[in-house]
């Protein structure tokens, strides 16, 4: 039994340290002009959060990719619960990553675009506040008008559906803005509901090296069953990390 199942040892392979444009220039491969990136971590078990966060389950080599993946997108999306969880403050690249994106046609800053159905968002709070760019939310028309006015004064507030944010729906309203290159941070019922809609051209995890157990759910949560597809197009190692790149099958 030979060649049958195409089984690749990919590791150990290339052992010299990827610098940042080898990095990044490895995740652009076969991405259009509107592409939709998702970017989790989760333990080897398949938890998405350690202690209610994603943090524990992440390292040094999550966090540069995390960091790097800003750069070539027009957007970064996320959902509610993980801006309220997370705690995202004013979302700022650094000046290197600046650079970086003036020179390869990107507006200095990517805009931040949080979805949220109930807007329990404080417009008051630095994720608003310390934004270079104007924020954009995402919602539907049955979300509490009051809120919605509240956080009209600090954010573009656009109506992408009824029930729930539809994907396709939110993905043309922000394209209509010019912002094609979704970077989308989870979480994981945000991740769900786009898969679940088809939206989704590729999804980066890094698989920390724990076994977390316990009750964390996973990075697709609130969706039925979805076998979706995809095709391995990287994987990179750093100590007993991976961090792996699969797109749309
Ligand atoms: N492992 C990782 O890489 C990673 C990444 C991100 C987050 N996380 C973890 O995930 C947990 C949060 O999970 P989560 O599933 O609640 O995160 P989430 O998807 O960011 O937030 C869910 C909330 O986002 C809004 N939302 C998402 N999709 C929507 C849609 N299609 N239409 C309308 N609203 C939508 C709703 O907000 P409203 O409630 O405001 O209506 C919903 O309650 C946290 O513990 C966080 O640490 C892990």
């Amino acid at each position: 039994m030979s060649g049958e199942t195409g089984i690749d040892e990919l590791w150990p392979g290339r052992a010299d340290g990827l610098d940042d444009d080898a990095l990044l220039g490895g995740y652009e491969h076969g991405v259009r002009e509107e592409w939709v990136r998702v970017n989790f971590v989760s333990s080897i078990d398949g938890a998405a959060t350690s202690a209610g966060r994603s943090g524990g389950l992440s390292d040094g080599a999550d966090k540069r990719v995390f960091a790097l993946l800003r750069r070539p997108c027009d957007v970064v999306l996320v959902g509610a619960g993980t801006v309220r969880v997370e705690g995202y403050g004013g979302m700022r690249v650094d000046a290197e990553s600046e650079r970086w994106r003036i020179e390869h046609g990107f507006a200095p800053q990517p805009t931040l675009a949080l979805v949220s159905g109930g807007l329990e968002l404080d417009p008051h709070g630095d994720v608003f506040a310390e934004a270079p760019v104007r924020p954009i939310v995402l919602t539907t028309a049955a979300a509490p008008a009051v809120r919605r006015r509240a956080l009209a004064e600090v954010a573009d507030v656009v109506v992408c559906g009824t029930g729930s944010v539809a994907p396709g729906e939110a993905l043309r309203a922000l394209a209509r803005r010019g912002l094609k290159r979704v970077h989308c941070e989870g979480g994981p019922r945000l991740f769900g509901s786009f898969a679940a809609e088809r939206a989704v051209d590729e999804l980066c995890l890094t698989i920390g090296p724990v076994i977390e157990g316990g009750a964390g759910g996973r990075i697709v949560e609130g969706v039925p069953r979805l076998a979706r597809s995809m095709r391995l197009a990287r994987v990179l190692r750093s100590g007993d990390t991976l961090l792996l790149r699969y797109v749309r099958g």
